[in-house]
Protein backbone atom coordinates (compact mmCIF):
# COMPACT_ATOMS: atom_id res chain seq x y z
CA UNK A 1 0.00 0.00 0.00
CA UNK A 2 1.39 3.27 -1.32
CA UNK A 3 0.36 6.17 1.02
CA UNK A 4 1.57 10.12 0.63
CA UNK A 5 2.17 11.13 4.07
CA UNK A 6 3.39 14.47 5.05
CA UNK A 7 4.93 15.22 1.57
CA UNK A 8 6.49 11.74 1.37
CA UNK A 9 5.27 8.39 -0.54
CA UNK A 10 5.55 5.79 2.19
CA UNK A 11 5.13 2.00 1.19
CA UNK A 12 3.53 -0.04 3.65
CA UNK A 13 3.04 -3.70 3.45
CA UNK A 14 -0.33 -3.23 5.49
CA UNK A 15 -3.93 -4.71 4.44
CA UNK A 16 -6.75 -2.57 2.54
CA UNK A 17 -8.64 -2.27 5.33
CA UNK A 18 -5.74 -1.40 8.20
CA UNK A 19 -7.37 1.34 10.05
CA UNK A 20 -4.91 4.61 8.75
CA UNK A 21 -3.84 5.27 12.59
CA UNK A 22 -2.67 1.90 12.25
CA UNK A 23 -0.44 2.06 9.50
CA UNK A 24 1.06 5.24 11.02
CA UNK A 25 1.85 4.27 14.37
CA UNK A 26 2.75 0.55 13.64
CA UNK A 27 3.51 0.89 9.83
CA UNK A 28 5.59 3.81 9.25
CA UNK A 29 6.21 4.32 13.13
CA UNK A 30 5.17 7.65 13.03
CA UNK A 31 3.72 7.80 17.15
CA UNK A 32 2.09 11.03 17.52
CA UNK A 33 -1.28 10.29 16.29
CA UNK A 34 -2.42 8.27 19.17
CA UNK A 35 -5.35 5.60 20.28
CA UNK A 36 -8.02 6.85 22.44
CA UNK A 37 -11.56 5.30 21.64
CA UNK A 38 -11.14 3.38 18.37
CA UNK A 39 -14.77 4.61 17.09
CA UNK A 40 -14.37 8.09 15.96
CA UNK A 41 -15.62 9.83 19.31
CA UNK A 42 -12.37 10.98 21.02
CA UNK A 43 -10.54 13.07 18.06
CA UNK A 44 -7.25 11.59 19.47
CA UNK A 45 -6.09 10.11 16.49
CA UNK A 46 -7.21 13.09 14.41
CA UNK A 47 -5.38 13.32 11.20
CA UNK A 48 -6.12 15.47 7.87
CA UNK A 49 -6.57 14.02 4.70
CA UNK A 50 -6.42 16.77 1.81
CA UNK A 51 -6.93 19.49 4.82
CA UNK A 52 -9.63 17.80 6.49
CA UNK A 53 -9.37 16.81 9.78
CA UNK A 54 -10.67 13.29 9.87
CA UNK A 55 -10.53 10.29 12.28
CA UNK A 56 -8.01 7.71 11.40
CA UNK A 57 -9.12 4.88 13.66
CA UNK A 58 -11.92 4.59 11.64
CA UNK A 59 -10.59 5.50 8.12
CA UNK A 60 -9.47 2.52 6.13
CA UNK A 61 -6.31 2.93 3.80
CA UNK A 62 -7.78 1.99 1.09
CA UNK A 63 -9.68 5.23 1.46
CA UNK A 64 -6.49 7.60 1.75
CA UNK A 65 -4.86 6.34 -1.27
CA UNK A 66 -3.48 8.97 -3.86
CA UNK A 67 -4.29 11.74 -0.79
CA UNK A 68 -2.75 13.92 0.67
CA UNK A 69 -2.17 12.69 4.44
CA UNK A 70 -0.72 15.49 7.21
CA UNK A 71 -0.22 14.04 10.73
CA UNK A 72 1.12 15.66 14.05
CA UNK A 73 4.41 15.31 12.73
CA UNK A 74 4.86 17.88 10.11
CA UNK A 75 2.33 20.54 11.40
CA UNK A 76 4.90 23.27 12.11
CA UNK A 77 5.33 22.85 9.10
CA UNK A 78 2.23 24.44 8.16
CA UNK A 79 2.09 28.64 8.69
CA UNK A 80 -0.71 27.97 10.88
CA UNK A 81 0.06 24.94 12.73
CA UNK A 82 3.55 26.69 13.58
CA UNK A 83 1.21 29.62 15.36
CA UNK A 84 -1.38 27.58 16.89
CA UNK A 85 2.04 25.06 18.47
CA UNK A 86 3.33 28.42 19.33
CA UNK A 87 -0.27 29.35 21.19
CA UNK A 88 -0.38 25.90 22.64
CA UNK A 89 3.13 26.18 24.26
CA UNK A 90 1.99 30.12 25.54
CA UNK A 91 -0.87 28.89 27.42
CA UNK A 92 0.68 25.53 28.32
CA UNK A 93 -2.25 23.70 27.14
CA UNK A 94 -0.99 20.23 27.80
CA UNK A 95 -1.63 18.09 30.73
CA UNK A 96 -0.86 14.67 30.47
CA UNK A 97 -0.55 15.20 26.99
CA UNK A 98 -2.50 12.48 25.14
CA UNK A 99 -5.01 14.11 23.31
CA UNK A 100 -3.07 17.33 22.54
CA UNK A 101 -2.05 15.90 18.94
CA UNK A 102 -5.50 15.15 17.92
CA UNK A 103 -6.46 18.92 19.71
CA UNK A 104 -3.68 20.74 17.74
CA UNK A 105 -5.01 18.96 13.92
CA UNK A 106 -8.53 19.73 14.42
CA UNK A 107 -7.72 23.31 15.92
CA UNK A 108 -5.21 24.18 13.00
CA UNK A 109 -7.97 22.81 10.29
CA UNK A 110 -10.17 25.44 12.08
CA UNK A 111 -8.49 27.74 11.77
CA UNK A 112 -7.48 27.39 8.24
CA UNK A 113 -11.03 27.28 7.18
CA UNK A 114 -12.23 29.70 9.54
CA UNK A 115 -8.89 32.19 10.41
CA UNK A 116 -11.01 34.31 12.90
CA UNK A 117 -13.67 32.06 14.84
CA UNK A 118 -16.10 33.33 17.20
CA UNK A 119 -16.57 31.63 20.73
CA UNK A 120 -19.22 29.72 19.28
CA UNK A 121 -17.29 28.74 16.26
CA UNK A 122 -14.79 27.48 18.42
CA UNK A 123 -16.63 25.61 21.02
CA UNK A 124 -18.51 23.62 17.88
CA UNK A 125 -15.30 22.86 16.47
CA UNK A 126 -13.05 21.28 18.78
CA UNK A 127 -14.71 18.67 19.92
CA UNK A 128 -12.34 16.31 20.46
CA UNK A 129 -12.05 14.85 24.37
CA UNK A 130 -9.84 15.73 26.79
CA UNK A 131 -9.80 13.59 30.38
CA UNK A 132 -7.65 16.31 32.11
CA UNK A 133 -9.94 18.55 31.00
CA UNK A 134 -7.79 21.19 29.25
CA UNK A 135 -11.09 23.03 27.61
CA UNK A 136 -10.66 26.50 28.28
CA UNK A 137 -7.08 26.70 27.58
CA UNK A 138 -7.73 25.04 24.41
CA UNK A 139 -10.20 27.98 23.49
CA UNK A 140 -8.05 30.75 24.74
CA UNK A 141 -4.98 28.95 22.75
CA UNK A 142 -7.29 28.66 19.32
CA UNK A 143 -8.17 32.64 20.17
CA UNK A 144 -4.45 33.83 20.63
CA UNK A 145 -3.61 31.48 17.69
CA UNK A 146 -6.58 33.38 15.59
CA UNK A 147 -5.05 37.05 16.51
CA UNK A 148 -1.18 35.65 15.76
S1 LIG B 1 -9.19 7.06 18.64
FE1 LIG B 1 -10.14 7.84 16.90
S2 LIG B 1 -11.69 9.11 17.62
FE2 LIG B 1 -10.92 8.15 19.42
S1 LIG C 1 -4.22 16.71 28.22
FE1 LIG C 1 -4.67 14.79 29.15
S2 LIG C 1 -6.28 14.00 27.97
FE2 LIG C 1 -6.05 16.01 27.26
Amino acid sequence: MNLKINGKQVELSVEADTPLLWALREGANMVGTKYGCGVAQCGACTVWVDGQAIRSCVTPVSAVQDREITTIEAIENDPVGRKVVDAWVAHQVPQCGYCQSGQVMAATALLKQIPNPSDDQIEAAMINLCRCGTYNAVAAAVRDAAKA
